[in-house]
């Protein structure tokens, strides 16, 4: 595998998919781009609940603070992200609309709290039309501090 190919690109909350994506970049030494929303999301629980059903009913898709790196210089980009009402947060979005991932291969994976992927790898085909999507790598947030074996394990599968 071409280490320089590939990367990681994530969304995190609350830092739940950002230590997937810590343990794949350990195992891949691929770069890491962290999606950081321009403003950010409430510390709140219910706080960020109302945000997100605000921007989702109101197809609201938040601006993103804008990244230094060149999505074309990779072939293969491992996409994480917490599921957010059975659906991608709105900010990772407007991230996938918002650059161009024709002809990249999508590694998705994710955290939730129980009720899994749901329809957020359909999005993520929706907004990057033009990409190959792989199914979804999925932890379960509660699980997390015991999935490194098992993650390293996926990316082990990705390369076979
Ligand atoms: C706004 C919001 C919406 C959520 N919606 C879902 C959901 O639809 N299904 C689910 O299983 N978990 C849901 N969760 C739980 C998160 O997906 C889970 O805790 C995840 O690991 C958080 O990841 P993070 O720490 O990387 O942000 C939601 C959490 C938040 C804050």
């Amino acid at each position: 595998m071409n280490n320089s190919e590939m990367l990681i690109i994530y969304f995190s909350h609350s830092n739940n998919t950002k230590q997937l994506a810590e343990w794949i970049q350990s195992k891949t030494n691929a770069g890491i781009i962290r999606i950081e929303p321009e403003v950010p999301y409430p510390s709140g629980y219910q706080e960020t609940i109302d945000e997100m059903s605000r921007q989702n009913k109101g197809k609201i898709l938040p601006p993103f603070k804008k990244v230094d790196v060149n999505i074309q210089d990779y072939d293969t980009i491992f996409f994480g992200y917490p599921v957010w009402d059975m659906r991608l947060p709105p900010v990772v979005r407007t991230f996938l609309r918002d650059n161009d991932f024709s002809g990249k291969t999508i590694l998705p994976f994710n955290t939730h709290a129980g009720y899994g992927t749901g329809k957020s790898v359909s999005e993520i085909k929706e907004f990057a039309p033009n990409a190959k999507v792989a199914d979804a790598f999925s932890v379960r947030d509660s699980n997390i501090k015991g999935a490194k074996n098992e993650v390293e394990k996926w990316v082990g599968t990705v390369f076979h």
